[in-house]
């Protein structure tokens, strides 16, 4: 486990913006700047902390934990289904096969949760006992186990993704039923292999998304990223039963207050400029994603601070080609 001194340490010394590589074509998601490099792309995690459809702060540490947790997940998963990965030239970078995207985002649940409005759990105790086609039994309480993990797919779409049945994806000829049986099957597939390998490791695997494509010869890959703490969540599963016993939330490693922080010390949907995070909350936020890297993986999170990331990065991809 790296100290917090080191992390106080390295506050500034973060990646917000690729731009400073100075190679063109990026496209700027929440989290990832994302190159196109003709057959591949270039997906680098930044370690912004975005929620308000902002960037509340930079997490030192946070862009080498997600993109080293996803390519943890990426090589220990090939016995079920081809991947994108390529290479990891630099620890926030992923090099990927660029494929055709299937227009669906694959969400698997393992767990009746949640809390947003769109959330399984909402809509189930607003009465609803059909989820994207699965049914439902009565008596259900928040934070009860599926009996079988279930998909609940929505569409990929800037704006928002919607929920979607099963026969409307068909339907709408969104992917072919064939294809969707073996699409079906990798990703419960996938959930199962995460669900056990957690399990060794302390921690459930509550629900995650997943994205596929199809690469130039047609094979179905695996894309985009895997079991992170972003697009995942994870329970510890040492309280588990006994807290759901007590009608307790379970116990996660929690990256909500940050932007509790922010709900409390202004409008982030309104202020044009944001207050600075106090530098305690920013450490304590990245040395939560170094245990969670720690525990899914169960290997020791290293870094090498002797120069800074910036300089790292540019290193690395020059030395691996990808820099005129
Ligand atoms: N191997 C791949 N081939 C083609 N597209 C990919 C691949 N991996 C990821 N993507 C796409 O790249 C985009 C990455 O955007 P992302 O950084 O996740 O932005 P956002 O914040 O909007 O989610 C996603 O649309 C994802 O579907
Ligand atoms: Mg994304």
């Amino acid at each position: 486990m790296i100290q917090k001194s080191t992390i106080l340490q390295n506050l500034s010394n973060c990646i917000e913006d690729t731009s400073f590589l100075n190679i063109p074509g990026m496209k700027k998601g929440k989290v990832r700047d994302t190159y196109d490099l003709g057959d591949k792309l270039m997906l680098i995690t930044t370690d912004r902390q975005s929620a308000f459809d902002r960037v509340l702060a930079c997490i030192p540490f946070k862009g080498q934990v997600l993109n080293q947790v996803s390519a943890f997940w990426f090589e220990n998963t090939r016995h079920i289904v081809e991947n994108h990965l390529i290479a990891t030239p630099d620890p926030n970078i992923t090099i990927a096969k660029k494929c055709s995207v299937f227009p669906i985002e694959f969400v698997v649940r393992g767990y009746l949760t949640g809390s947003t409005s769109t959330s399984a759990w909402t809509l189930y105790s607003n009465g609803e006992r059909t989820i994207c086609g699965n049914s439902m039994p009565d008596g259900m309480v928040k934070n009860q186990k599926f009996e079988k993990p279930i998909l609940t797919p929505t569409t990929k779409s800037d704006l928002h993704d919607e929920s979607i049945s099963v026969e409307e994806i068909l339907s709408r000829k969104l992917i072919d039923e064939s294809t969707w049986k073996k699409l079906e099957s990798i990703v419960f597939a996938l959930f199962e292999f995460g669900t056990q390998t957690a399990a060794k490791n302390g921690l459930i695997l509550v629900d995650t998304k997943y994205e596929l494509g199809l690469d130039a010869q047609g094979n179905i890959l695996l894309i985009d990223e895997i079991h992170t703490p972003d697009s995942s969540r994870y329970w510890l599963s040492s309280s588990y039963r006994e807290r759901f016993e007590q009608n307790m939330e379970p116990e996660n490693i929690d990256k909500e207050f940050l932007r509790l922080w922010f709900r409390d010390h202004c409008d982030p949907y309104k202020d044009a400029v944001l207050p600075k995070a106090p530098d305690d909350l920013i450490a304590e936020l990245s040395s939560r994603y170094i245990k969670l890297y720690e525990m899914i993986t169960g290997l020791q999170f290293s870094t090498d601070t002797s120069s800074s990331i910036r300089e790292r990065m540019l290193d690395n991809l020059s030395n691996a080609g990808y820099l005129k």
